[in-house]
């Protein structure tokens, strides 16, 4: 499992940040869609886990890098991202309003 964004190769193209991730259905879905690099984050290993699988059966893993991360404290600098994204999952953090700081 990727530890941070450096496993993604140097790149002009956007980067998406997939919060909340779960199983990464989101994110493969948004990389084979629009083609740019997309890293997958979530606190629950298991369900990284089962991402990870599927990003490798999809043969996307390296542009599809899974990061275990709490939302609430993400361990990356500003501006590495140039999009967020997060579905049914801001409902289930802790402190919405502070998730929503993070995406920021
Ligand atoms: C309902 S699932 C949604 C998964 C995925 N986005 C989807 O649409 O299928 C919510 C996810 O939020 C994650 N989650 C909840 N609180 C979190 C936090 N503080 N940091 C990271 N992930 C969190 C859970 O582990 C779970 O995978």
């Amino acid at each position: 499992m990727a530890k941070a964004r450096e496993s993604i190769s140097a790149s002009a193209a956007p980067i998406v940040l997939d919060l909340c991730s779960g199983t990464g259905d989101l994110a493969i879905d948004l990389h084979e869609r629009l083609r740019i690099p997309v890293v997958a984050s979530d606190f629950c290993h298991p369900m990284l886990v089962r991402s990870l699988a599927k990003m490798r059966h999809a043969r996307i893993q390296d542009s599809t890098p899974v990061i275990e991360a709490d939302s609430l404290t993400l361990p990356f600098a500003e501006r590495t991202f140039d999009v967020a994204t997060v579905a049914f999952g801001l409902r289930n953090l802790e402190d919405p309003v502070q998730g929503l700081g993070e995406m920021k």
